[in-house]
Formats: structure tokens, sequence, C-alpha cells
């Protein structure tokens, strides 16, 4: 099999780039730079039917990854996640159609998986051996579980407060654990400190080329789940923001092979009222979000400050005619329970924030009760024992 990769672009720019040749964001703008592919070669000559027939997981579409010889594949299964119908949600919420794209069922209990055996993947492609990423949490844990599996050497930085069993996933798999007292945006000055005194490869979000390629393969399963075509609505929710712009860019890509027509989700942020800067400026009109001052949610992998490529979502969301809004904690809690006894799905808070989310755009008749809508649960429960109590 051979991959379609064809160069790299400024997200801002459009000037182009040697994908075979290290990057992080575009020399010139500074910005995100997306993969691209020979999409009418591959339009050409893939079939979306064999693909679908091949196992499961983000590697099925290996002619669309970033990665030019399979031996550098760095996989644990992931992707291939079910997307699971919520009668009785359904029931509940007077919906007609409400999917779960249940994320939780990934190696290492969280999307990031799908990003992480990507750049890890391209990593070992292009010779890094050391690599470095700042996290909330679950991207720590990730990294140092594909890390090990590749024999490489990994340092991940997280805020003091991340979900213990991302401390203890990350340890366990042999990377060099920092605790920072404060945010991901401080962990992130200490990961690029260090990786700059120990000649560390940065793999964080957007800044890296390669995680979103992974992402995007959660928008391909959707469509191939619905048989090839899309929901009316995905509710996501948003850190830095590389899931929902990596789903925006499959829809693109899958339109230009022919695999799906023009129409779109409306693609719909969700954050937490204690950190929402891509809502805040969702709602003033701007493409750019300001910094989140003194972020605070239970829901670590949204505790995400400022995004570099809020660009890229802020487009998505007006261009699908989505919307952006926020939910508190107890409501996250309350998803929580709520799709657990209903659904037996234990969701992260920031997969109960989808449920949150939907609640509240159907009360303000934003959804409709025949809105086709997917949920995203981005991750396990199960790695925030903490917020739950222990029944006695
Ligand atoms: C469970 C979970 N959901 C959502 C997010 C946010 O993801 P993104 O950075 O793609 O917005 C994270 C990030 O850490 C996460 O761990």
């Amino acid at each position: 099999m051979k991959s379609y990769l064809s160069h790299l672009e400024c997200t801002v720019t459009g000037e182009t780039y040697d994908a075979d040749v290290l990057h992080t964001l575009s020399p010139g703008a500074q910005a995100v730079l997306y993969p691209r592919y020979d999409l009418p070669a591959a339009a050409r000559e893939l079939d979306r039917t064999a693909i679908a027939a091949r196992p499961p997981g983000i590697w099925r579409f290996f002619e669309l990854m970033p990665v030019r010889d399979e031996a550098n594949v760095v996989t644990m299964g992931e992707g291939g996640t079910p997307m699971l119908r919520a009668r009785r949600l359904e029931r509940a919420h007077d919906a007609r159609t409400l999917y779960i794209k249940d994320e939780g069922l990934n190696p290492t209990g969280s999307f990031k998986a799908r990003g992480l055996s990507a750049a890890v993947s391209r990593a070992k492609e292009l010779g890094l051996a050391k690599l470095t990423v700042p996290s909330a949490g679950n991207a720590a844990g990730a990294l140092a579980a594909y890390c090990a599996r590749a024999g490489m050497e990994c340092h991940v930085f997280m805020p003091a407060d991340a979900p213990d069993a991302n401390k203890k996933e990350a340890a366990l798999a042999g990377a060099h654990v920092s605790l920072i007292d404060g945010l991901i945006s401080d962990a992130a000055a200490s990961s690029r400190a260090e990786a700059a005194r120990l000649g560390l490869f940065d793999m964080s979000t957007l800044r890296e080329p390669y995680r979103v390629e992974g992402k995007k393969t959660m928008g391909y399963e959707i469509a191939q789940d619905l048989g090839w075509r899309l929901p009316e609505a995905i509710i996501y929710p948003t850190g830095g923001g590389t899931g929902i712009v990596g789903m925006w860019k499959a829809f693109e890509e899958m339109e230009a092979l022919g695999w799906i027509g023009s129409e779109r989700p409306k693609m719909i942020v969700v954050q937490a009222e204690g950190c929402a800067p891509i809502v805040r400026a969702f709602e003033r009109g701007e493409r750019h979000a300001e910094p989140w001052e003194n972020a605070q949610t239970i829901a670590a992998g949204i505790r995400v400050p400022s995004a570099i490529g809020d660009y890229l979502i802020l487009d998505a969301v007006r261009e699908s005619g989505g919307t952006a809004l926020t939910v508190s904690d107890d409501d996250m809690l309350d998803a929580m329970r709520e799709m657990a006894s209903a659904e037996g799905i234990w969701p992260a808070p920031e997969g109960a924030a989808t449920l949150a989310g939907y609640a509240k755009l159907r009360a303000s008749g934003f959804l409709a009760p025949e809105t086709e809508t997917v949920l995203m649960n981005t991750g396990s429960g199960l790695k925030y024992q903490e917020l739950v109590e222990t029944p006695s």
C-alpha cells in the first residue's frame, strides 16, 4: 500500500512544504500546517467499499495517512470504535436519532490514541527518537504508551492536578513525567525549554502536523458507519480542537474523493463554563480566541486556555452553521450519571459535556427533536475515578 501524502500546506498562507522534511508550524506565518494528499489520484484508485472491508482501525485508511512505509506504523488497535445508537437517551430527550461515538474504547482509554499513533509512526519514519509533549493528561498517557511500543524516549509535562490515571499510566510506560504547577500552557513552556535543552521533538497538538491525521479518522469512521453519509450535527468537547478540525478536514477529503457529497453536519463546540475561550470568540464574532484567565473545570482535557488552531475551529463551526456553548461542571457530572445509567457508557467528563450540551441546545431550540446528532465521548470515565464517589 502507498500513502498519497503529497506535501504540507500552511493553513493561513497556502504555502507548501516538503512533507518528508521535519516541520512544526509553518516557517513563515507560524501557523498550523496540514498534510495534503494527491486526492485526484486517490479518487481514481481507491475504493471506499474495499477500504471498509479491511480490519477496523485508523490504519484501514493507510493511503490517506501520512506514513509512507507500513513497517513504521506503531499501532495498538486504535480507532474502529463503536458508534452506538442511544435509544434510551433518545426516549429521555424526545430525540429521533442520537448516537454516541465511544472513543473510551481506544488504547489508553481516549481518542488521543488516534492522533498519537499517527504522529509517533510518522516521527519514527522521519528518524526521531526522543519526543516530548505538554498535556492536560490523556495525550501524555497516549504518547507514553506509543513511545513504549516504538522503543522511543518520552517526556511528558502535565499540570500537577491532572487526573491520577494519566500520571500513573505515563510513568508506568516509562515516560519521564514532569508535573507542573499551573495549566497546560505552563506545561507547554516547560516542555519547550526541555526540548531545546535535550534535543527532544515537540509533539504539541497542531504544532506537530500529524496528530490531526489520526484524529481525522473519526470523521471517516462516522461517514462509514452511516453508510457514507454524515449526520446532521456533531457535538465535540473542545480543548485544543484537533478532533473537530480533524473531522472537518476528513469531510473535505472525502468529498474530494467522491465518497460523500457536499452536506456537512453542524459542528458544535462544547466547553466548560470555567474555560471557554472558543465560545467567547464565537459569540464575539472573532476568528482568534483571547487566552482564558484562571481556567478551571473538572474536565481536564478541555481545560485549555488557548488553542493554536483557534481559527480552524471557529471556521469549521461557522461554515457548518454550528454553534459553541458552555456547560457547568455540575451539568457534566449529572450527564455522566445519565449516560452511564441510561446507556451503560461511563463517559469522561468531557464526553459527558456533549450530552449536557445536547440538552441545552434542545431546550434553546437550536437542535430539533429530529436532528440526527452524534455525541463524541472522547474518553473513558474509568480514568476519572476521583470524580465519582465509592458506594458504601
Ligand atoms: C477526554 C478528552 N476529551 C477532549 C479533549 C480535547 O481534545 P482536543 O484537544 O482535540 O480539543 C481532551 C484533551 O486532552 C481529552 O483528553
